[in-house]
């Protein structure tokens, strides 16, 4: 089974659900994140940055790429509402190089 490890939130690792974006699969497990838009691509807040596996989510959404271009947000960092998972990968939750 697929596993997302969370770098920033004392290396918690969850099951991958492919069929829900990430930001639902980490409210549904009690890992808190930032987020106010309802998962629509306005707020911005849910950002995640992939230390691994960037190759396994999901291409942005059209909402997405259009945040992404206003914000110029780096290909790693994704807005985990609007991300799926369909294999491993390693994030830090917020926009970030370094562990919080
Ligand atoms: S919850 Fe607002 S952009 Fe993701």
């Amino acid at each position: 089974m697929a596993v997302l490890h969370i770098e920033n939130r004392d290396n918690l690792e969850l099951p991958v659900d492919a069929s829900v974006s990430i930001l639902t699969l980490l409210v549904r497990s009690g890992v808190p994140i930032p987020n106010r838009c309802g998962g629509h691509a306005r707020c911005g807040l849910c950002r995640i940055t992939f230390v691994a596996g960037l190759a396994h989510a999901s291409p942005r959404t059209p909402h997405e790429e259009h945040f992404a271009r206003e914000a110029g947000l780096p290909p790693e960092v994704r807005l985990a509402c609007q991300t799926r998972l369909a294999g491993n990968a390693v994030i830090r939750i917020g926009q970030s190089r370094s562990p919080d």
